[in-house]
């Protein structure tokens, strides 16, 4: 978990101190303030090894750093500073700054390999069919969706899947309710809404009418013997529900690898709880078939209800054998709210019980916690049904309103309204850590300003803006004037100044400092050598928050960079003119100034895009 920035100074220090290069890389920090350094190495842990005093061991290292004839093993140079038991880090010269950028300019920004060769089924969303897709499956949609990437990202072959709630006895209700007062048209026009009507009109006429209880099992039990006229009617009610789900998909950018309900399991249960048998597991309790975890210090896992039925944990164990065994996963992860916690805990103690190599699979249930609106709790029930795309009807709706103050010209309004708007939702989820509370307060949500999407969105924006003014200025990112080669090089901007643009260290054989060897740039090129280290955060703790949090530290350093001097300021410097430069020099070094700042401006708005759309968000060029 470290920046090439750590590799380099671990490098260079790794000799002196008998420390491996990656145990050293792992211990440095970052001085509470940058005026200190850029790396600090804490010399305390070093004592007791090399029997020194923390102080003593600071010191000597940083005379070892600053007389040594650097580059040593690493193209990167430093200075260094002791401050009492620790070794503050400045990297120096033009090499670091190179080294930043070419990364962030690389194909492979943002990859890794830490997952090569392995496969993750994620379970993500899951949704129950005939009931609205509530606050809760909000969440595990796009923190599942998140995950997913950044496991793709890291190198990971990743299977997503919708495991859709489309079983169990409410479907015997269901269809008798339909039976009885249901049409067509009721429910093709609003499939979830018709069918929760349909559902609490049989919940309430069943008080006076007990019969019907009665009617709903024996349509259960029809359906689960294969009854053509029940499984139509079951068929027609997911396929409805479905499209209504994936609408909700379509607009927030996902799908799914497999879409695999619990229906899927049926016919495996049988053989997935007969292997419990086999291996002694199952008990009788008060009628049911249980797994007892006294060991495991939890409740027992009830495996069969009193009539035989399967139930939510037997599916559960049926779904892990099949993700193991038939799927090849060897990381299973369940996006699911932190009700479940125990469901899961149980699930996978009875897993380890049937079989210990279950210990090599990675079984992780990725709970989180509640969300609000306008810090409230949200009501799924009753009347809000397709409550969601209200959500985001309204996002996008004051998104657009936003855009139509700011920038009322914009071509592709809409669309950049919808990204903006989604956007707004979406990071509004994932900036915090996922087991607090979410709360949705859209007004701030969607606004430009503060921890936001639309803040990210809008500085990328802002940077690519600039990009395009340079374009039309002639000014490439890596340093030459564009117009320089071609037609007719202006007098300032002679041809031989080019190897001057491109390497400003050797301007004038003196060598001037970096253009972006400046606090706020240097800042800014920190925060963009850590985004590797944010995503694997993100992966160890299954936290697309890291990544959130990283991007709007690297768009706060980015604006202050932007905001702390004119970067597309072409003027030559007043004193260097006075000072007796070559016009000529001067004009070719603001140039070279500007190129760099547009290098940066370029890594930046990549890193921005790429970090937005991994945890599914767009990045528009223009706001
Ligand atoms: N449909 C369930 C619910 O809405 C979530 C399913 C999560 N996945 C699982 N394998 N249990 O509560």
């Amino acid at each position: 978990m470290t920046t090439l920035l750590q590799q380099s100074a671990a490098a260079l220090l790794s000799p002196w101190t008998g420390i491996n290069e990656a145990e050293l890389a792992s211990r440095f920090e970052y001085p509470p303030d940058e005026s200190l350094g850029d790396l600090s190495l804490p010399c305390f842990p070093l004592a007791k090894q090399l029997r020194r005093a923390p102080n003593a061991i600071a010191a000597e290292l940083a005379a070892q750093v600053n007389a040594a004839g650097q580059p040593a093993p690493s193209p990167i140079r430093w200075r260094a500073e002791a401050a009492g038991g620790f070794l503050n880090l400045s990297a120096v010269g033009s090499e670091w700054i190179d080294a930043v950028l070419a990364e962030a300019e690389s194909p492979q920004l943002g990859r890794l390999t830490d997952g090569t060769g392995r496969r993750v089924i994620i379970d993500y969303s899951s949704p129950n069919i005939a009931k609205p897709f509530g606050v809760g499956h909000l969440r595990s949609t796009v923190i599942g969706h998140a995950l997913a990437n950044l496991h793709r990202t890291a190198g990971w072959e990743v299977v997503t899947v919708n495991h859709l709630g489309d079983w169990g006895t409410q479907f015997g209700k269901l269809i008798s309710a339909y039976k009885r007062w249901g049409n067509r048209a009721a429910l093709e026009n609003d499939p979830i809404g018709e069918s929760l009507r349909l559902y609490v009109r049989f919940h309430d006429e069943a008080e006076d009418a007990p019969g019907l209880i009665d009617d709903g099992r024996d349509w259960f039990a029809k359906l689960e013997q294969g009854d053509e006229e029940a499984h139509d009617l079951w068929t027609y009610f997911v396929r409805e529900s479905l499209k209504e789900f994936q609408r909700i998909y379509a607009r927030l950018g996902v799908s799914f690898d497999r879409l695999l309900g619990e229906s899927f399991y049926n016919d495996q249960i049988k053989a997935a709880v007969e292997r419990l048998q086999a291996a002694g597991l199952l008990e009788e309790s008060e009628g049911a078939v249980v797994v007892r975890l006294d060991a495991e210090g939890m409740p027992p896992c009830l495996m069969l209800k009193s009539d035989g039925s399967s139930i939510y944990g037997s599916r559960d164990l049926t779904t892990a054998l099949y993700r193991r065994e038939q799927m090849n996963g060897d990381k299973l992860l369940y996006v699911v709210g932190a009700e479940q916690s125990l469901h899961f805990r149980q699930v996978f103690a009875v897993l380890e019980k049937l079989d210990p190599t279950w210990a090599d699979i990675e079984l992780v249930h990725v709970p989180f916690g509640l969300m609000k609106m306008e810090g409230r709790k949200m009501s799924t029930r009753r009347g809000k049904v397709v409550f969601l795309n209200e959500v985001l009807e309204e996002a996008v709706q004051r998104a657009s309103a936003v855009i139509e103050a700011k920038t009322p010209d914009l071509p592709d309004k809409e669309d950049i309204a919808e990204a903006v708007g989604t956007g707004a939702v979406i990071f509004g989820d994932l900036r915090n850590r996922r087991m607090l509370e979410a709360d949705f307060k859209l007004e701030e949500m969607v606004s430009m300003e503060g921890e936001t999407g639309p803040y990210l969105q809008y500085t990328h924006a802002r940077a690519r803006s600039l990009l395009r003014k340079a374009e039309i200025l002639g000014i490439l990112t890596n340093g030459s004037p564009a117009d320089l080669k071609s037609d007719e090089p202006a007098n300032a901007l002679e041809a031989a100044d080019t190897a001057a643009a491109l390497h400003p260290q050797h301007a004038s054989g003196a060598p001037n400092p970096h253009p972006l060897d400046t606090p706020a740039a240097r800042a800014c090129l920190f925060k963009l050598s850590q985004y590797s280290e944010a995503i694997r955060g993100a992966l160890r703790e299954h936290e697309p928050s890291f990544v959130a949090r990283y991007l709007l530290d690297l768009a706060k350093t980015y604006n202050r960079f932007y905001n702390s001097g004119k970067i597309l300021d072409l003027a030559p410097p007043q004193e260097q003119s006075a000072a007796g430069t070559a016009p000529g020099e001067a004009a070719s070094s603001a140039i070279c100034a500007a190129a760099s700042k547009l290098r940066l401006s370029e890594a930046v708005a990549d890193t921005l895009r790429h970090g937005l759309a991994l945890l599914g968000l767009k990045a528009p060029d223009k706001i």
